[in-house]
């Protein structure tokens, strides 16, 4: 499957924006831990700070050459050797194809053997069974839950914190049928 990560800081405006749309839509917004409309100005600040951020890094996914989704490192703690991590394929046509597994199986492997780094962590919200199957799959553990739930459709949702580890990951991985 041809997946590349491309550095957000190297893409044109025309992808920025549409990185924006999608953020903004409601199919990876409902799922995201803010979800409030995000304008040009707030967009443009995260890039801007990105440029110069140890702590962040963002990537667009591309397949066969199409931006399709969004990777992400924040709070990269390079003392303790982990990061948190969030990501989505955005274009609803190319979800359930081995995209997300497939982008994801990419991410861990730079995030333990290029950065060398030793757990990565993420949020899911618990009405996201999509993404918990596919965690669990990757040997990703509940770690806890925020103690604060979070108002969606008037509803109560609990955020969990999963996290993978490198032996967990090497235990994992060829079994996983890719
Ligand atoms: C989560 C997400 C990245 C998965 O990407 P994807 O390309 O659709 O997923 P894949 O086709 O690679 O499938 C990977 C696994 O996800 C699960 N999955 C995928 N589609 C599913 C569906 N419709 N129902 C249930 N599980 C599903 C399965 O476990 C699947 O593995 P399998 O094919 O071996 O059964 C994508 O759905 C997405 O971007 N969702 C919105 C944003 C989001 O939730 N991001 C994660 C925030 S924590």
């Amino acid at each position: 499957m041809n997946i590349e990560f491309v550095n957000i800081l190297d893409v044109d405006e025309e992808a920025i924006e549409l990185v924006r749309n999608w953020r903004n839509s409601k199919k990876v917004s409902q799922y995201m831990f803010t979800n409030h409309h995000i304008n040009k100005e707030e967009h443009q600040r995260w890039i801007e700070k990105l440029k110069t951020s140890d702590t962040g890094k963002a990537w667009v996914i591309k397949y066969d050459g199409k931006p399709i989704g969004l990777v992400q490192l924040s709070n990269i703690d390079y003392i303790n050797k982990t990061t948190e991590w969030g990501f989505y394929i955005a274009d609803d046509s190319v979800r359930g194809k081995g995209i997300g597994a497939t982008s994801l199986y990419k991410l861990i492997e730079f995030i333990f053997d290029e950065m060398k780094f030793e757990k990565m962590r993420t949020m899911v919200l618990e009405n996201n069974p999509v993404a918990l199957e596919l965690y669990k799959k990757f040997g990703f553990k509940k770690e806890g839950e925020l103690e604060e739930k979070l108002e969606r459709n008037e509803k109560q949702i609990d955020v969990l914190l999963m996290s993978l580890h490198k032996d967990e990951w090497e235990n994992v991985k060829p079994n996983l049928n890719l």
